[in-house]
């Protein structure tokens, strides 16, 4: 499975992060608008920063739901500690969108011209799982899709879809953020 873990840990009282492109920096400690040792990074994107496009589905590293890029790699958010991410750049799926043209990524257009998800709650997760694949391997095959893709589980059974979509992109400069 292609989904990594990012070790680097906070080592003073404040923590560092580009959350898509923006410095963001936090206290950590357990009052209401600091970060405490024991959040995880999605709690901090959902409940600190408001970013709820990642999604908590099992919230114990089982479904990909919750999958954000860290240094352009795939992590499980809901498996990893805030503070482990300092200095880290983080990219949700709210970043992916230009941020100049506010045109939508290659593979977030191709996921609606494929109409690759129903309930969509897998989606983000699954989308920068395949960025993070492109960014590694901009031409992969459907193999290749298949594997990166593994760790993301869909209940509404859109998977064809998606790894049409994938495809559709591949060879085509999908990757880099
Ligand atoms: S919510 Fe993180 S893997 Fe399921
Ligand atoms: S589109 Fe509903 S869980 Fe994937």
């Amino acid at each position: 499975m292609a989904i990594q873990k990012k070790k680097v840990t906070a080592n003073s009282g404040r923590i560092s992060l580009l959350v898509n492109g923006k410095p963001v920096e936090f206290e950590i400690g357990s009052l209401p608008h600091q970060v405490d040792t024991s959040h995880t990074l999605a709690h901090t994107l959902r409940e600190t920063l408001g970013l709820t496009g990642t999604k908590v589905t099992c919230d114990n590293g089982a479904c990909g739901s919750c999958t954000v890029l860290i240094d352009g790699k795939a992590i499980l958010s809901c498996m990893t500690l805030t503070v482990e991410c300092q200095g880290g750049s983080i990219t949700t799926i709210e970043g992916l969108r230009n941020a100049d043209s506010g045109e939508l990524d290659p593979l977030q257009q191709s996921f609606i011209d494929h109409t690759a998800f129903q309930c969509g709650f897998c989606t983000p997760g699954m989308i920068l799982s395949a960025k993070a694949l492109l960014n590694e391997n901009p031409s992969p095959a459907e193999e290749d899709v298949k594997e990166a893709l593994s760790g993301n589980f869909c209940r509404c059974i859109s998977h064809y879809q998606v790894l049409r979509a994938v495809m559709a992109v591949a060879g085509r400069g999908g990757g880099h953020v």
